[in-house]
């Protein structure tokens, strides 16, 4: 394939490590699906399998096998598409130890870890999970926090979590629109606020929940400014991953 220059998305939030959760079934989706984040203009992908359920049982040596094999393939048709590798933590207990242990995956060996929620979790699951990772010395990012019921509902909540550390994650769709209303509403107020620090894809197959960006990439410019779209879907992202983090 005729490789494009560096375009520079960085896509935070992905299911595209093949055969290891409800995302990319196999090599060969996953390989279309990086594909298709790279022609739509995103040059960095981090591969964040859930952590949670039967899915607990994929251990760390295993996703980096998995991701190893992977990054060996993708080398061959996209060889400036550079790949990280993490976990999204569920909500279990004690995850903070569990990554402290390396039992759960942070952000490319960083200090941040993408934690997520029940989306009928209740404000004191949130907080405790958030601290529970803060106690273990990372800094949990809130990955969707548009689809968790309490953020929608509880608009002091974002400010409570800011205020002990942790980052916010959005998914693009939701912030076009194209997971409902109320969604879109959370998304728009936390933007405006300017509280979000990352917008990623949370991309699971090529047609449902695709690994684009350059959309919400213009709707976020056109909005708020072309600034802070960067910094959402590439400057703090890339902060975090490479440990530049401000
Ligand atoms: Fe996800």
């Amino acid at each position: 394939m005729n490789q494009k220059p560096v375009q520079g998305f960085v896509d935070l939030h992905t299911h595209i490590l093949p055969g290891v959760d409800d995302g990319a079934k196999d090599l060969a989706e996953a390989l279309e699906l990086l594909t298709m984040a790279w022609e739509n203009g995103t040059s960095h992908v981090v591969l964040t399998p859930h952590y949670r359920g039967r899915w607990r049982s994929n251990t760390p040596e295993f996703l980096r096998q998995r991701f190893a094999e992977l990054s060996a393939e993708a080398a061959k048709i996209l060889p400036n598409l550079t790949l990280y590798l993490g976990n999204e933590a569920g909500n279990v207990p004690e995850v903070g130890e569990k990554v402290a242990e390396g039992r759960v995956l942070s952000l490319n060996d960083s200090r941040y870890v993408l934690l997520e929620f029940d989306y009928t979790c209740s404000r004191i699951q949130l907080i405790n999970g958030v601290m529970d990772v803060i106690g273990s010395g990372y800094t949990p990012v809130i990955a969707h926090a548009e689809r968790y019921e309490i953020f929608r509902k509880n608009k002091k909540l974002a400010y409570e979590v800011l205020e002990v550390g942790a980052l916010i994650q959005l998914n693009a769709d939701s912030v076009l629109g194209k997971c409902g209303l109320l969604a879109k509403l959370c998304c728009s107020r936390l933007l405006k606020r300017g509280m979000v620090h990352f917008i990623a894809s949370d991309a699971h197959d090529l047609q449902e929940r695709p690994p684009v960006l350059r959309e919400c990439f213009e709707h976020v410019s056109k909005r708020w400014g072309e600034e802070y779209a960067w910094e959402l879907l590439r400057d703090n992202a890339l902060a975090i991953l490479t440990g530049q983090w401000r």
